[in-house]
């Protein structure tokens, strides 16, 4: 490892209040912070917790106070609906300060809860800043997500006020948000006390005054909002993700150790200044999309761009490459998934031939492993690094990349580097002792997390200490294992939770259970992930049916399907339920679900010693070959 990155890192851990101290003189405190890290109540670390700031003075005002108002704060681009937008930093702080007037006249004040449920529109984006403005905590629901996750998320949020819009276009589908957003009402024993719906043009739905309005008509009386001063342990958001039950964790950032870190990642792990042009292909309803399309291009005050559209079929297998050279990108961050959509359709890079990418300079990738073919495959269209660099919800920064604007790291393929200063990474072993390199464990980091990371789950302090800091005391548990090599790089192998990842959102495979379960003919089920070239993984299901049960195995299948479209959402692509007549299990009842992967997945796997009876193997072989999983 060469000496500048290293002398960095090291720094950070062995001394990460120096560290955390003079990075953090680089954001706007109205109260600089005179206590960097405040350890009384291990695991409930607190960063700069005496200081004062506020989130959207640090991504808006301070750029126009420093006179860089005129420069381009955000780029739209629709190629769904065939419109563009450009906002320079001047004119989204008068946009975010009018709307943050307008939650304000709902009676929206520091503290309450506001959902924001969104396509990739600049009003989702404002709507997160004006949130930030007032000190409101935004939670962002993903619209791929149906009213059921809606619906839990405003019950455990208790959110006073619900923001989303008349339509959100998928490709070849519109998706009517009204009538999901009216279920989830239903479905919630909390319900908010208005709704502002932003109608999309062509698309206007009918509302229902006074507690549904339309964005215009919140802003008919707004006054423009200053930025209120909020304490540094304060909450920025929350932004729920999956547990290993159905009832999701909601994940949230306190608002002064978000912009210390995020601010920092810019420069020292994506190499981005000011003058630069980023884009990140992600949706806001992720963690991907709430870090790198809103907040740490602002916090820098670069360029960011919002795109609504696909990797492919909007219009095609170029439409990544058309925004690069249209606005001169300097770096993409995207997921795996993204750039295997492009290599299907377009393996030879005729799209590609058609741009002149000479701005871009690299492409970072992270949700999923990236795997080394794509990585090569991108590496040879592209002729700029590929990066793949390793983060969590948990975390909202990369825990390990190759930190380019410290120094450049050789690419080791399959690994997603170092661990990035600030974080101290192990590997345990089961008995708690520290791996060996190259040797397999549970990725762990070492208390205290840097900041930004998450400092507890919203009302559930105890949840955030028994899932997360109990199992391995004085550590993180990442729920990934891997192992770190000889020269220190990381490889994320798999998860050691019931997490899977399709198409680089994260899904609970527990939580499709529960829904499946809940079909009146379904006596119990497994569903696991199995390995998809697309989409890295894909969630199927194996259902085992009442005695007596008189429909028809097809219908069944197709109706748990649809039940779970209709309660998680499309988004968890779940397309396969087999009816097969029993789960292989240990003689103490635990569903083998790792040796069910294994043999969809055509992997080894040894017969585990405490089944129950070994021949049930064989019939789920051939269920799965009868079903073309298995070819
Ligand atoms: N609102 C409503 N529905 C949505 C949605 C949204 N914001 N995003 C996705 N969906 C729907 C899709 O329309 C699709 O529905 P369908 O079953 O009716 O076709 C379903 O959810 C699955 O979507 P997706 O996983 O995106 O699959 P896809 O086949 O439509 O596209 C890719 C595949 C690879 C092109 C796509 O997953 C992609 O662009 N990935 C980029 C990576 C990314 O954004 N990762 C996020 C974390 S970094
Ligand atoms: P999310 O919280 O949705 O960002 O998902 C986090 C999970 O995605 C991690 O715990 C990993 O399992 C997986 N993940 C993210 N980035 C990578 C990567 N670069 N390599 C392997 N797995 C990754």
């Amino acid at each position: 490892m060469s000496s500048t990155f290293k002398e960095i890192y090291k720094t950070s851990i062995t001394n990460p209040e120096e560290f955390w101290q003079k990075v953090s003189g680089d954001v706007f405190w109205f109260k600089k912070p005179t206590q960097i890290l405040n350890k009384d109540k291990p695991p409930f670390y607190k960063w700069f917790c005496d200081g004062t700031t506020n989130t959207c003075y640090n991504a808006l005002d301070i750029h126009i106070d420093q006179g860089r108002g005129d420069k381009t704060a955000l780029i739209y681009d629709s190629p769904i609906t065939g419109n563009k937008k450009k906002f320079t930093y001047s004119k989204l702080k008068e946009k975010v300060s009018k709307f943050a007037g307008a939650l304000k006249n709902q009676g929206i004040t520091k503290g309450d809860r506001v959902i924001i449920y969104m396509p990739m529109i600049p009003e989702a984006v404002i709507a997160m800043l004006a949130c930030g403005r007032i000190g409101a905590i935004h939670s962002v629901v993903f619209g791929g997500f149906a009213s059921n996750e809606l619906a839990s998320r405003i019950d455990d949020s208790k959110a006073k006020l619900l923001v989303t819009a008349s339509c959100g276009f998928e490709p070849g589908r519109t998706v009517e948000y009204k009538p999901l957003v009216d279920e989830a009402l239903k479905l919630a024993s909390h319900k908010p006390e208005k709704i502002i719906l932003y109608q999309r043009s062509g698309h206007e739905v009918k509302l229902n005054a006074p507690k549904e309005i339309s964005w215009d008509e919140s802003l008919a009386n707004a006054k423009d909002m200053d930025c209120v001063e909020m304490n540094a342990n304060d909450f920025a958001y929350i932004l729920y993700t999956s547990g290993t039950t159905g009832i999701p964790k909601g994940i949230v950032r306190d608002i002064g150790g978000h912009i210390v870190a995020l601010k920092w990642t810019m420069k020292n792990i994506y190499n981005i200044n000011m003058d630069d042009i980023w884009w990140s292909a992600s949706d806001i309803g992720w963690i991907v999309g709430h870090s790198y399309i809103v907040y740490a291009p602002l916090f820098k005050g670069c360029t960011t761009v919002l795109f609504e559209g696909k990797p492919v079929g909007t219009p095609d297998a170029g439409a990544f490459w058309k925004i690069i050279s249209e606005y001169k990108v300097k770096s993409l961050f995207t997921a795996p998934t993204a750039f295997r959509a492009i290599k299907k359709e377009d393996p030879e890079g005729k799209f590609f031939s058609k741009y002149d990418l000479s701005s871009f300079e690299s492409l970072f990738l992270a949700g999923e492993r990236a795997d080394p073919d794509t990585i090569k495959w991108a590496e040879t269209l592209l002729k700029v690094p590929v990066i793949d660099h390793w983060w969590q919800t948990e975390t909202s920064w990369a825990i390990s990349s190759n930190c380019t604007g410290i120094e450049m790291q050789k690419t080791k393929y399959g690994s997603a580097c170092r661990a990035v200063p600030g974080y101290d990474v192990k590997v345990l072993k089961s008995d708690s002792s520290i791996a060996k390199p190259n040797e397999m464990g549970d990725i762990v980091v070492k208390l205290p997390l840097p900041p930004g990371t998450f400092p507890t789950l919203w009302n559930a302090d105890e949840r955030y200490k028994k899932t997360y800091m109990t199992n391995y005391e004085g550590y993180y548990q990442t729920y990934d294992a891997g192992h770190i090599d000889d020269d220190g790089y990381i490889w994320i192998m798999s998860r050691t939770d019931d997490i899977i990842n399709v198409a680089g959102h994260r899904l609970s495979t527990g939580a499709i259970e529960e829904v499946l379960s809940e079909h009146q003919s379904v006596a119990e089920c497994a569903v696991l992930g199995i390995a998809d070239k697309l989409k890295g993984q894909l969630p199927i299901g194996l259902i085992v049916l009442k005695a007596g049960v008189k429909k028809d195995n097809e219908t069944i299948s197709k109706e748990c399907v649809q039940m779970v479209r209709d309660k998680i959402g499309p988004v968890a692509a779940f397309k396969v339920a087999i009816v097969i007549k029993r789960l292989p299990k240990t003689r103490s009842g635990k569903i083998l679900r790792g040796t069910i992967r294994k043999i969809a997945d055509k992997e080894e796997y040894k017969m585990p010693a405490t089944i129950d009876d070994p021949a049930i193997l064989k019939e789920i072989e051939e269920d799965l070959r009868k079903n073309n999983i298995l070819k």
